[in-house]
């Protein structure tokens, strides 16, 4: 039986294409970027033209771009740096009920440290409503940070309208982009946002690289003090094996049109479950505003977990986790106000650029079995 892949939002393969941009920096290129002999010359322009590539894809100058080790690494540096740069302005921090740990964590780290941070609500399908982010800013608030596109989910936040609202109270708004990036438009200066986070391995780049977008004239206290590698935002010499594979899969990300056959793969699924058990799969999300290859849905009344336990072949994730022997919904489910009897039994698949329709098909035939045999 062939392995089907759809934990595309866990991470992507490697774009081949990736790999060979990486490959001479695997086999010679060592120098230091920093250096000022000859042996750092072909790593320095690598890491410039690749950051002039991720400035590409989000339309920005390529000194705004901040090479990190990943999304978390770019959320912690968002939220952290803005917070500690702008302590004397105030020590409120506005995020919503449906982020990653990666955001939720450092802002539970900033409220030890004495910051008030309030967590906005989202409605069923996971979006929340630019009003409440308006009626929640005060004249402490130092930063607003609203995902882009929900990792478990899909549903695409109404950033520009957020970003308005932010930017005529004078907030720094951050979007956390790891999900959306080469799956939906991520251009800065539509977003109108100032900060913006980019995980590498989201998007077909190895795991350990990301960056930060750093609007010009934001200033962010760094995490890593040493020399002065990037700009001063982020000490330690630069891996242009790392920043070539990122910037080489940010031009990839540019080309959108792979996602309109992704997103027709992820209807055709979806309408396939919907004819094998009608009214016993409930899509979790937005029908519209969710990025093209997610589709969360809950067998009613059954559990993710067994379900995929049983899917042989199929990677996939789960909506719930077991903590100490019971069973949780995630805290996105609960935020969406998902009854523990749909969510419980949320699986989320993710398709990517190298699913077929064949794997979609098989993966249908493989559910329908399984659901079958369990009654
Ligand atoms: C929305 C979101 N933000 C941040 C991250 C963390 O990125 P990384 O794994 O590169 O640290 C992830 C990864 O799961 C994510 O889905």
């Amino acid at each position: 039986m062939q392995p089907i892949y759809l934990d595309y939002n866990a991470s992507t393969p490697i774009d081949p294409a990736v790999a060979a941009a990486m490959r001479p920096f695997l086999e010679g290129h060592y120098g230091n970027p920093s250096s000022g002999h000859w042996a750092a010359t072909r790593a320095k322009a690598a890491l410039e033209t690749a950051r002039g590539q991720v400035a590409a894809l989000l339309g920005c100058h390529a000194d705004e771009v901040v090479f990190t080790s990943g999304g978390s690494e770019a959320n912690n540096l968002a939220l952290k740096g803005a917070f500690f740069a702008l302590r004397d302005k105030g020590d409120h921090v506005i995020t919503a009920r449906i982020e990653h740990p990666a955001i939720v964590e450092p802002c539970h780290f900033l409220e030890r440290l004495g910051a008030r941070v309030t967590y906005l609500p989202v409605d069923g399908t996971g979006r929340l409503d630019p009003d409440d982010l308006r009626k929640a800013i005060t004249s402490r608030t130092v930063l607003v940070s609203i995902m882009h596109a929900n990792n478990e989910v899909g549903t695409i936040q109404p950033i520009e309208d957020c970003a308005r609202i932010a930017r005529e109270r004078e907030v720094l708004f951050h979007t956390d982009a790891a999900q959306s990036i080469g799956k939906i438009a991520t251009r800065v200066n539509e977003l109108g946002i100032d900060l913006l986070s980019v995980a590498g391995h989201k998007a077909y780049a190895p795991k350990g690289v990301g960056a930060l977008f750093v609007r010009r004239g934001v200033s962010i206290e760094p995490l890593i003090h040493g020399a002065g590698h990037e700009g001063g935002r982020r000490a330690g010499t630069e891996s242009a094996l790392l920043a070539v594979a990122l910037g080489k899969a940010c031009e990839l990300a540019r080309d959108l049109a792979a996602m309109d056959r992704v997103g027709v793969l992820r209807d055709r699924f979806w309408q396939g479950l919907q004819q094998q058990f009608g009214d016993g799969v409930v899509l979790n999300g937005h029908s519209t505003h969710r990025l093209p290859n997610t589709l969360n849905v809950s067998f009613v009344g059954r559990i993710g977990a067994q379900i995929l336990a049983r899917l042989d072949g199929v990677a996939a994730s789960t909506g719930s986790a077991c903590h100490s022997g019971r069973i949780e919904l995630s805290p996105v489910l609960q935020a969406m106000g998902v009854t523990p009897h749909v969510g419980m039994g949320a699986i989320r698949f993710s398709l990517g650029r190298s699913t077929t329709r064949d794997q979609i098909d098989a993966a249908l035939e493989r559910l329908t079995n399984v659901l079958a045999v369990a009654g």
